[in-house]
């Protein structure tokens, strides 16, 4: 039965990062409902134990499976490199669409061969990055910077703030003094920086990410599994978090472009949907 699925996507992420990547599933599959869950009271993810994580993100995919997900999207590379596998394992039948930094297109976009890698600690810590740079980053110098710091930024929606430019401009700055002609953001909330990061990069110098790249992905599975929603169905988005409700209204507010109040995700099983 293609294109007749109704069930909706669900997205999650440690915060409001992961709304870069739903802007993206929303401009490519604009017919389809979406779930989204923002962790943002343990964000951020980045310096936490792969454990926790992946507790974190079993807790929140279980929360949008029981919501009817028909795919979920890990919309987050700290989460995808911690806990991709036991969603997988935990639901085989389920497309569960995860993402990595953009090592493969930055390696094939570099003119002097260096690339610059901005991601978070667990992110660059993970094996999966080690395999990442192994299999995409052999011909290709790659340099990485941990971005502590920025994720709380994004969560406080201070996307233009004196103090985030100049902690962004601390980051940049070893990766551009390595040569970087190409700047991997590899963490869905510095998605949000990017026009800042364009400025202190400059023109010459190449700013990618992954968002676009995953809504192509979940379209891809969704068509193999016949799960598209048909062209006339509504377009609903219901949001939830953890955390204070107040401020990450304000900054799905700033990111997201709506006034929209989430509900809270309390850390039992006990969740209640959000506004629309
Ligand atoms: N937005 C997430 C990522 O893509 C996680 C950031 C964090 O919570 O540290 O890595």
């Amino acid at each position: 039965m293609a294109n007749q699925d109704t069930r909706p996507i669900g997205v999650f992420d440690s915060g409001v990062g992961g709304l870069s990547v739903l802007r993206e599933i929303r401009a490519l599959l604009p017919h389809e409902s979406l779930l989204y869950c923002a962790d943002s009271g343990h964000a951020p993810y980045g310096d936490k134990s792969q454990q926790l994580i992946r507790e974190r993100s079993l807790e929140l995919a279980e929360f949008l499976v029981r919501h009817e997900a028909k795919a979920i999207v890990i919309a987050c590379n700290t989460a995808t490199a911690a806990a991709a596998r036991a969603l997988r394992e935990r639901w085989p039948n389920l497309p569960v669409i995860g993402m990595e930094p953009a090592v493969k297109p930055a390696a094939a976009a570099t003119r002097g061969g260096t690339v610059g890698v901005l991601a978070t600690v667990g992110t660059l810590a993970s094996a999966q990055f080690a395999a990442l740079l192994d299999t995409f980053g052999q011909d290709v110098h790659v340099v990485t910077q941990p971005g502590v710091g920025l994720v709380e930024a994004v969560e406080r929606g201070e996307l233009k703030a004196e103090s985030t430019r100049h902690l962004l401009t601390a980051h940049l700055k070893p990766l551009l003094a390595a040569g970087a002609d190409v700047i991997v953001l590899g963490c869905t909330h510095y998605v949000f920086l990017r026009e800042l990061v364009e400025t202190i990069v400059g023109p010459a110098v190449k700013v990618i990410d992954t968002g676009a790249a995953v809504a192509r992905q979940l379209d891809r599975r969704l068509a193999e599994a016949g799960h598209h929603a048909p062209e006339q169905a509504p377009r609903a988005v219901r949001f939830w978090c953890s955390g204070n409700p107040a401020s990450v209204a304000h900054a799905i507010e700033v990111l997201w472009g709506e006034r929209i109040w989430p509900d809270p995700l309390a850390r039992s099983q006990v969740f209640r949907p959000g506004q629309h």
